[in-house]
């Protein structure tokens, strides 16, 4: 038999245990080892680990080629990883049990047809389809959520507009709309923030951030923005190939201190100017 005290920490542990699951402090979304992937024989995402737990707000920075998009769609499950392991709530990526978790925003209109005319709340309605319900319609719920959608991400004045006819982030904002529909927890966006002017860069990082503290929704965002991102995001990851810093948005270094994260000790005494030291674009 135990002693009392060594009694009382095992149930001070136990309660603290059951406080977590019971708040879901602790919930992983997302869990990568050593990840790698190759494309076309080529190393482009080597050795990536990070956790991310529900709530985060997380962006990921890096210079263009760094592998960003690549480790989203890995993540997504469309390209396979050559080695180390990633799973998500708890599963592989493309697995029957992530069915309609995670939604996905690429960047402005990408895959938006230009050919057809189609509303906003047309496209929003979108979100609600899935591999469970496509051959039928999306019903009352479905509406419901096409509503709510709409009013999250504020175009109720343009539900009945073509989307051909809205601004940048306008559309932006409409696409978001559209996996918000789709209601998964886990949003994954990829350079939402192009081509959109500096008001509507605001509202899309003020939605997000409000999608992350109203709703609990857990958000991965790929920018290359990075003064916008970091005054957003909770959490940076920086990669270039590697990842080359992992920490809160406020502890993010300067362009010197990345440089020499990098290996790059005295970036001014460079001999080629020419060549950027970070290729982070700030404004
Ligand atoms: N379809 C592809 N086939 C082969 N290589 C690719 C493909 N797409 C991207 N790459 C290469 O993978 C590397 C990472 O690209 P990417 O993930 O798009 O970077 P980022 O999103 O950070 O700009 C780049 O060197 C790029 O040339
Ligand atoms: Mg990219």
């Amino acid at each position: 038999m135990p002693d009392q005290d060594t009694w009382n920490i095992f149930s001070k542990i136990k309660g603290n245990l059951a406080n977590i699951n019971q708040n879901n402090i602790i919930e992983s979304i997302l869990k990568l080892r050593q990840l790698s992937v190759t494309r076309s024989g080529v190393k482009v995402v080597e050795k990536v680990s990070f956790d991310i737990t529900k709530g985060e707000f997380v962006g990921l920075v890096g210079p263009n080629g760094g592998g960003k998009t690549t480790l989203l769609l890995t993540i997504l499950g469309v390209l396979k990883p050559s080695s180390g392991s990633l799973l998500v709530y708890g599963h592989k990526p493309a697995s029957s049990q992530n069915l309609g978790k995670v939604a996905w925003v690429p960047q402005t209109g990408a895959n938006i047809p230009r050919h057809i005319h189609i509303t906003v709340r047309e496209l929003i309605r979108l979100g609600t389809i899935n591999r469970s319900n496509f051959f039928f319609r999306t019903g009352k719920s479905g509406t419901g959520r096409v509503n709510k959608a709409i009013e999250m991400v504020g175009l109720e004045d343009f539900a009945d507009v073509d989307v051909l006819r809205l601004s940048g982030g306008q559309l932006q904002r409409a696409v978001i709309g559209r996996a918000l529909a789709s209601e998964s927890d886990f949003i994954v966006l990829d350079e939402p923030l192009v081509g959109v002017d500096r008001a509507a860069k605001n509202s899309i990082l003020r939605l997000l951030d409000d999608l992350c503290h109203d709703h609990g929704k857990t958000i991965l965002m790929v920018s290359h923005d990075l003064a916008a991102i970091s005054q957003t995001a909770h959490r940076i990851i920086y990669l270039e190939g590697e990842v080359q810093f992992d920490g809160p948005s406020s502890k993010i270094p300067d362009l010197n201190e990345l440089a020499s994260i990098r290996g790059i000790q005295n970036p001014h005494a460079m001999k080629s100017r020419r060549t950027p030291i970070v290729h982070i674009k700030r404004e």
